[in-house]
């Protein structure tokens, strides 16, 4: 028996991936994340099948839903929101379940940090303007930061920043990044990324806090800084010059 963590997406029912529909679909038990997970996905699991919201359990009551599901020789679907590669507390339950000695296997999803850009319709990689994305959050209730992982240690770099589970604290993010990437830099916040009720905000650094307290959003929102945000005047990439093509294509590159 299979305890099978899915990635459910960002929030479109359809944004799930086929394999996690159809993991879903065969799955007599159902483990879900009901605060994000859309409920939509939940018509996927067969009749009959058993839907738990994890919402309200500790680990230990999670884990012993796997017990008892493997004990009954049934499969379960584990449903995380977005991806699980990020903030889904997925080591936490592998290592319950190495420990156990019950197999597992994990199917991606789409992350909220990609649903906000598509929405937002925007590259956040653009050539000789920024090439790297850092995901992060600031410090919460549930976790601190590691000391090494400050505001002002990424922004140092001017990378494109997805700021996750801080638009409670958007004031002082904006103190905190203004130093670095000027007043005018863009700043965009999407809530419910692929929800019906999504929303976006875009801005700079000096006109987001004023945006945001006059269309307040709640936990579910993403932050993203940075100059790819706005920027126009980029370099095309090498990728599809005539150049690079005489050179590298054709020779299985
Ligand atoms: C616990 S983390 C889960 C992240 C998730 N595993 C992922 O792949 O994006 C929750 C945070 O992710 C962000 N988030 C999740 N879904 C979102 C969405 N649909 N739109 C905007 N932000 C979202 C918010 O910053 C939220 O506070």
């Amino acid at each position: 028996m299979t305890i099978h963590f899915i990635g459910a997406g960002p929030g479109a029912p359809d944004l799930i991936t086929v394999r996690g529909r159809d993991l879903l679909g065969r799955c007599p038990v159902c483990l879900y994340a009901g605060s994000l997970v859309p409920k939509a996905l939940l018509d996927h699991c067969p009749p009959g099948a058993r839907i738990v919201d994890t919402a309200p359990l500790s680990l230990d009551e999670i884990v012993q839903e796997f017990v008892a599901a493997t004990e009954a020789g049934r499969d379960v679907a584990r449903l995380h929101s977005g991806d699980l590669s990020v903030w889904s507390a997925l080591g936490e339950q592998l290592r319950r379940l190495d420990a156990l000695n019950i197999p597992y296997t994990v199917t991606p999803g789409v992350p909220s940090f990609a649903a906000a850009a598509a929405a937002l319709g925007r590259e956040l990689t653009l050539p000789e303007v920024a090439q790297s994305v850092v995901l992060t959050r600031t410090s919460g209730r549930a976790s601190a930061m590691p000391d090494s992982e400050s505001l002002a240690a990424f922004a140092a770099t001017r990378a494109t920043l997805a700021i996750h589970l801080s638009i409670h604290v958007l004031d002082r993010l904006v103190a905190e990044l203004t130093p670095f990437y000027g007043a005018d830099c863009p700043v965009a916040i999407v809530f419910r990324a692929s929800w019906p009720d999504e929303r976006i905000l875009r801005g700079t650094l000096s006109t987001i806090v004023a945006q945001a307290a006059e269309s307040p959003m709640e936990r579910t929102a993403l932050v993203l800084v940075g100059a790819a945000l706005g920027a126009e005047a980029f370099r095309e990439s090498a990728l599809y010059s005539v150049d690079y093509q005489r050179r590298f294509r054709g020779r299985g590159e």
